[in-house]
């Protein structure tokens, strides 16, 4: 995934409330630029007047001109449209506003993205309806915004998947670990998929039943203990060796 689909930028410009009334009411005005390529070539500006939810003006980019909804609406769109130099204001803030804009945030925000590590592993199993469970851990993202899903001969599977929130590790980087608890089936193919901003494409990682994780950091684990082992006896020999020659030697050599 590449950055975000939609950045949406908006300011509110204008707020009013007035509580006259039971309910009040509400006025704004929304300025939103939207853009889902990274050159920003299909950059479009709106400006919207807003009463209460409705919206009753509206100048779009692509239109080029003001649009009314409203009797209000419509007879303000008519009036602001004959005024060129305002109109000419308004097309020209697609570069001006948008894509300025746009571009400084790209580079503080979406060009910093840093895609997560992702390792999936076999735990032991709390007392769940199913005798095996699988944990996806995707770890050092940012930003916070992942998917982590889980596929069964290439079907995205849906139930018995519990995640964590996005844990922030307080370093701006985050976590996040998501598992599935299954009955194992021999020839099936489980994967875990997670999808973030700093990704060109979801990383897919297919679950290796032949010897559970666990299982596997053990005999590593082992293995490094032993030849260490091993290791250390060769030296603390040698060293033995080296030594009792050389007192040896000493006590032979007449001074
Ligand atoms: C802007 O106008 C175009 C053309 O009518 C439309 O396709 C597009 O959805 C509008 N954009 C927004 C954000 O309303």
């Amino acid at each position: 995934m590449s950055p975000p689909k939609d950045l949406c930028f908006y300011l509110i410009l204008m707020l009013s409330a007035f509580t006259g009334a039971a309910n009040g009411y509400y006025e704004s005005r929304w300025t939103s630029c939207y853009h889902s390529s990274s050159d920003l070539s299909d950059m479009v500006f709106v400006d919207r007047y807003i009463f209460n939810k409705d919206v009753f003006i509206e100048f779009n980019s692509t239109v080029g001109e003001y649009v009314g909804y409203t009797a209000h609406g419509v007879y303000n769109a008519e009036l602001w449209n004959k005024d060129t130099i305002g109109l000419q204001q308004m097309r020209a803030e697609v570069e001006r506003y948008c894509k300025h804009n746009a571009e400084n945030h790209q580079s503080a925000i979406a060009d910093k993205t840093v895609p997560p590590q992702v390792k999936l592993s076999s735990v032991k199993q709390a007392g769940g309806r199913h005798p095996a469970v699988l944990m996806c851990s995707a770890y050092h993202f940012y930003p916070h915004w992942i998917q982590v899903t889980w596929m069964k001969d290439g079907q995205p599977v849906k139930a018995d998947v519990t995640s964590t929130e996005e844990l922030p590790n307080g370093d701006w980087y985050y976590q996040i670990h998501s598992h599935l608890e299954y009955t194992p089936k021999s020839g099936e193919k489980i994967s875990c998929v997670v999808d973030h901003a700093g990704l060109t494409k979801p990383i897919i990682i297919d679950w290796d039943p032949s010897l559970p994780e666990s299982e596997r950091n053990k005999i590593a684990k082992i293995a490094i203990g032993a030849s260490g082992l091993v290791l250390g006896i060769i030296i603390a020999a040698a060293g033995l060796i080296y030594y009792k020659k050389k007192s040896s030697g000493r006590i032979l050599v007449p001074s």
